[in-house]
């Protein structure tokens, strides 16, 4: 069975992302369990629908947490935010009409984005609102 492992060098130091991409990773398995399962049933296109809801969430928090400190790649990083939503709405639109896909290929595809994309672009947007947080002034005390 296919299934998404979290590995300690996913954490990005912030409790904000970390968490959602905790949440994120159990809809990606349970859609992968579905995947394999029963393909093409009812289920199948609810999980596809709760991940689908959730990255977009999680996208939106991550991109107004970049507007907020004013990142710099935060367009970059939009983009494949963009790209990926894309791509699973086109993967639900594809296995709600009873197309055949290649499980492993689109697991391992929908595995790997989420990796690679939190190792080389969420790490360095956790690092940027470490560095925006202690650079902020201390509040006042009277
Ligand atoms: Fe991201």
């Amino acid at each position: 069975m296919t299934q998404f492992s979290w590995t300690d060098d996913l954490y990005t130091g912030s409790s904000l992302i970390d968490g959602d991409h905790g949440k994120l990773i159990g809809l990606l398995n349970a859609l992968f369990d579905t995947l394999e399962s029963a393909q093409g049933n009812g289920r199948m296109s609810k999980a596809m629908n709760d991940l689908i809801a959730y990255t977009e969430e999680h996208f939106g928090r991550e991109e107004a947490e970049m507007q907020r400190i004013q990142y710099v790649a935060a367009l970059a990083h939009k983009a494949e935010h963009t790209k990926l939503l894309k791509q699973l709405v086109e993967l639900k639109a594809m296995l709600d009409a009873g197309g055949r896909i290649n499980i492993p290929a689109v697991s391992n595809f929908l595995g790997a984005w989420l990796r690679d994309h939190i190792l080389a672009a969420d790490m360095k947007v956790a690092a940027a609102l470490k560095k925006h947080c202690s650079a902020e002034p201390a509040p006042q005390l009277h």
